[in-house]
């Protein structure tokens, strides 16, 4: 271990938790400057819980179904990231929409990952609309939360070709693979403070 206190995130999910698992598997070196104090599903018995079981994180189900409405459920999926210690909210396949009060709660402090190539294909459907549209070439992105769903501040983003004979699922699991190499990435960056917003642009400080 270096010493130095880790970043406390907390990680968002809703189903399978395979970026979840990437970041678990980083965080488990000792290098990496951030420590998953919290996963938080807004579904019970998904995968993405015994994978936070299976690396002793806590799980926390805060069910939609739960709070009557938005602003509430907001509150306290907040409310518990904040009680376990989390400076920074993870979006990892989290399919619901949070309040804007979470943005009061964690200022540029919630990201994102998007399977296509925003602002290109925005939305629940992003693989499958980009191979209806015929694109050649779609990808991740990596993006700060804003006000508007799938908008905010882009911090990284990588292509993946798309084949003529691809299939949504045959892309999404090239998509994948990405996502599971940069995802760790961009949080092992927004724990050691090395990005900066300015305006919409987000700059990597240091190497
Ligand atoms: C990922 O492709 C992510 O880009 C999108 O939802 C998917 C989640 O997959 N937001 P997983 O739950 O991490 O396996």
């Amino acid at each position: 271990m270096t010493g130095r206190p880790r970043y406390p995130i907390a990680v968002l999910v809703s189903g399978s938790g395979s970026n979840l698992q990437s970041i678990l598997d980083a965080a488990a070196g000792t290098d990496f400057p951030a420590e998953v104090v919290v996963v938080i599903s807004d579904r019970p018995g998904v995968r993405a819980l015994q994978r936070a079981a299976a690396a002793g994180v806590p799980g926390v189900v805060v069910a939609w179904g739960d709070s009557h409405d938005r602003d509430a459920f907001t509150l306290a999926v907040c409310d518990v990231a904040a009680a376990r210690g989390a400076e920074g909210l993870i979006l990892a396949g989290f399919m619901r929409i949070l309040a804007p009060s979470a943005l009061g709660r964690f200022p540029n402090r919630i990201i994102n990952i998007h399977p296509a190539l925003l602002p290109s294909f925005p939305g629940a459907h992003g693989v499958a609309e980009a191979i209806a549209h015929g694109v050649k070439l779609s990808g991740v992105t990596v993006h700060f939360v804003d006000a508007e769903v799938d908008h905010g501040p882009i911090i990284l983003q990588e292509s993946v070709p798309v084949r003529p004979d691809d299939s949504e699922q045959t892309l999404h699991a090239r998509i994948q693979q990405v996502e599971h190499r940069v995802y760790p990435e961009v949080v092992a960056a927004f724990a050691a403070g090395r990005l900066r917003i300015a305006g919409r642009h987000v700059h990597w400080e240091g190497t």
